[in-house]
């Protein structure tokens, strides 16, 4: 019995998507469960030549044995829940997937008070989704949850419950948290941040799980950074030298070009710190070092990528379990599975 919390290390978008379809792929647990903010997020998923853009299904539905729980945390829009439904058929994903029942419903209120808020899409550069809005309602105790709605009766359960049970009876479950910890309302680059925490301890609340029921926390680092929106950004470099360096990135749910930087070792140690970090996954190696494209053996590795790779492990002082070199599940180095 395992149970594993992945969360973003650094702005969001760090290859979150591609982490958990290997893991889920991998160690097929019983259950994987969304937590997070909500719709805001964009996770990309590859697998067979095939491209998947996610918003809120769980990123390990490939694993067609895996029961899908979005947590009462998650904020939720139907419409791209339903979409999301009927997109990804093929794969059973209606028989089980199920939303806790207190989970908070956006409207298009919230969705039209965050496109025209001065505020949060001009000042914080927020994705528009009404997350902002939303998260605030639900503060102020007058947002609707899934349970005051017909429409989403076949999809409710509750979630902690589920979970629970599940690792009392000795089974796998995963829980996907969604942005990164420098989006993060409590330890962020506030205001420039989204409406909660996005840190591991939040990502198990999110779900109803309690700290002491986690066992290996995964933290997902880019090989550079990236940041949408607004905000500080210590390390960041021009657009042209991204280009140059061929790293230049655009949005999964927006569209919107990405923001470009250097590693940020400190950024990483605090980050790691504050998620409680068992482990790290660093992805797009191959986007930094050309030569590593694809690579599925550390040995096989280029010498620069590994002293990088090394470099991170030494100064951050945790291990890192996965090196992504490709988009797809299968370009990737699983050092659970070597040793360094
Ligand atoms: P958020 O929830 O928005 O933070 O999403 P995310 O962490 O899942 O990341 P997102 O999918 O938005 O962006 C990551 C991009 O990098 C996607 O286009 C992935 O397909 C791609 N990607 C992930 N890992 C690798 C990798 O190792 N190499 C390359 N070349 N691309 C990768
Ligand atoms: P909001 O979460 O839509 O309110 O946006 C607040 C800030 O968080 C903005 O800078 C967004 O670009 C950023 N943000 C929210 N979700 C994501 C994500 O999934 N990836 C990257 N940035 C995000
Ligand atoms: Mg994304």
């Amino acid at each position: 019995m395992t149970c594993s919390i992945l969360v973003g290390g650094g702005w969001g978008d760090e290859g979150k998507g591609k982490c958990i379809t290997y893991l889920c792929d991998n160690d097929k647990p019983d259950i994987i469960a969304r937590a997070g903010v909500g719709p805001n997020a964009g996770h990309s998923v590859e697998f067979n030549g095939e491209k998947y853009g996610l918003r809120l299904t769980p990123s390990g539905f490939m694993n067609k044995n895996s029961k899908l729980l979005i947590g009462a945390g998650v904020l939720v829009d139907f419409d791209v829940f339903m979409h999301e439904m009927n997109y990804l058929s093929k794969y059973n994903i209606k028989e089980r997937t199920f939303i806790d029942y207190r989970c908070a419903i956006i409207n298009e209120d919230h969705k039209n008070r965050d496109k025209c808020s001065e505020h949060l899409f001009k000042k914080i550069g927020s994705t528009g989704t009404g997350c902002g809005p939303a998260n605030s309602d639900r503060v102020l105790r007058t947002i609707k949850y899934a349970k005051d709605y017909e429409k989403f009766e076949s999809f409710q359960t509750d979630v902690p419950l589920e979970i629970n049970t599940a690792l009392d009876e000795n089974e796998d479950v995963f829980i996907e948290g969604s942005q990164g910890y420098g989006l993060s309302l409590y330890y962020g680059t506030y205001p420039f941040v989204t409406s909660k925490d996005t840190t591991a301890s939040t990502a198990a609340a999110d779900v109803g799980v309690g700290p002491t029921r986690i066992d290996e926390v995964i933290a997902v680092f880019k090989s550079y950074i990236t940041r949408v929106g607004e905000g500080p950004f210590p390390t960041e470099i021009t657009q042209e030298e991204a280009e140059n360096r061929g790293i230049e990135e655009y949005g999964t749910v927006t569209g919107r070009r990405r923001r470009i930087g250097l590693f940020d070792m400190q950024l990483a140690k605090e980050s790691c710190m504050i998620n409680g970090a068992t482990q790290m996954a660093i992805t797009c190696v191959d986007r930094l070092y050309a030569d590593c494209e694809r690579v599925q053996k550390y040995s096989d590795l280029s010498f620069d990528a590994k002293q990088f790779i090394e470099d991170i492990q030494s100064e951050v002082g945790v291990p890192i379990t996965i090196i992504s070199t490709g988009p797809d599940l299968k370009d990737t180095i699983d050092l659970r599975k070597e040793l360094l």
